[in-house]
């Protein structure tokens, strides 16, 4: 399918009653991160993560197209970082009737910036189950991630594991199927993605990197959707893991430095939209 408009935020279906709330930021000069969120319209519809401040109108205006936010009956925060949860309190009004699922860290790092209403909340942590009616989900935490508050969600029925910023990858420009990248796009955009989340890569002992790999893979998903990624389905799937398993050996990534900037700034006009941060 034609890629959508690089900033607007359109659903993707990517299962029965499975949706990618999508959205993507450029990041000059590696491409195009893809900043995704996800809903499961079931019995009791999940929302999974709330999308970020920057898109805010139109990530509602999304969901509400896809379900009455008063049906919503869960809502899955993977963590507290501002693409995951910075629409969260908003998203709590539109939807009156969801429960919260999140982490006594998570609630305590949010309150830097707002109250959490606890008597809407339950806590969820790593292994826990959420019965959701016609389906259980299972929180699972991924190999990478850059918050110590982070799960992942497995949807039992569908397949698909949420992997939060596991997985995360620049892409040459917005795309929502990772088997639309070339070979050696994906493995060198798995490669910086997973270095950019997790700078302490250097630090893993191989072995018990594998074993966290491997436990994670053992899940049994059939579908990989991430905030960061384009879909992982079939062999796309087995290739990421496997890459991922290469991350203790890989070489730090050279991050961008004053020299770089001073080059972008010079050469003002050869990016036409602003320098984004990353994951
Ligand atoms: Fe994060
Ligand atoms: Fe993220």
């Amino acid at each position: 399918m034609a890629a959508p408009a690089t900033h607007d935020v359109l659903p993707y279906q990517i299962a029965d009653d499975t949706f990618l709330i999508t959205w993507g930021l450029d990041a000059p000069p590696v491409g195009h991160f893809p900043m995704h969120s996800m809903l499961i319209r079931g019995r009791e519809p999940v929302l999974v993560d709330t999308g970020a401040p920057a898109c805010r109108q139109q990530w509602l205006a999304t969901v509400a197209n896809l379900v009455d936010p008063a049906d919503i009956r869960w809502i899955f925060l993977s963590h507290d970082d501002r693409d995951h949860a910075g629409n969260l309190l908003p998203v709590l009004d539109a939807c009156p009737n969801a429960t919260l699922l999140t982490t006594w860290f998570s609630i305590g790092r949010m309150a830097e910036e707002w109250d959490t209403p606890l008597p809407r909340c339950r806590f969820v942590n790593d292994g826990d189950q959420i019965d959701a009616g016609d389906r259980i989900l299972v929180a699972a935490r991924p190999p990478v991630f850059d918050n110590p508050t982070t799960r992942g969600l497995l949807d039992s029925s569908t397949g698909i594991f949420w992997s939060v910023d596991t997985f995360a990858t620049n892409t040459p420009d917005r795309m929502l199927e990772a088997g639309e990248l070339a070979e050696d796009e994906f493995r060198d955009g798995q490669f910086l993605g997973a270095r950019l989340v997790a700078p302490w890569h250097r630090y893993l002992d191989q072995s018990k990197w594998v074993g966290c790999v491997d436990a994670v893979q053992r899940l049994g998903a059939t579908t990989i959707a991430g905030c960061h990624s384009p879909v992982l389905r079939g062999p796309r799937m087995e290739q990421a893991f496997d890459l991922l398993r290469q991350l203790p050996s890989l070489d730090p990534w050279r991050e961008f430095d004053q020299s770089d900037l001073d080059g972008w700034l010079a050469d003002a006009g050869a990016f036409s939209a602003p320098l984004t941060p990353v994951p």
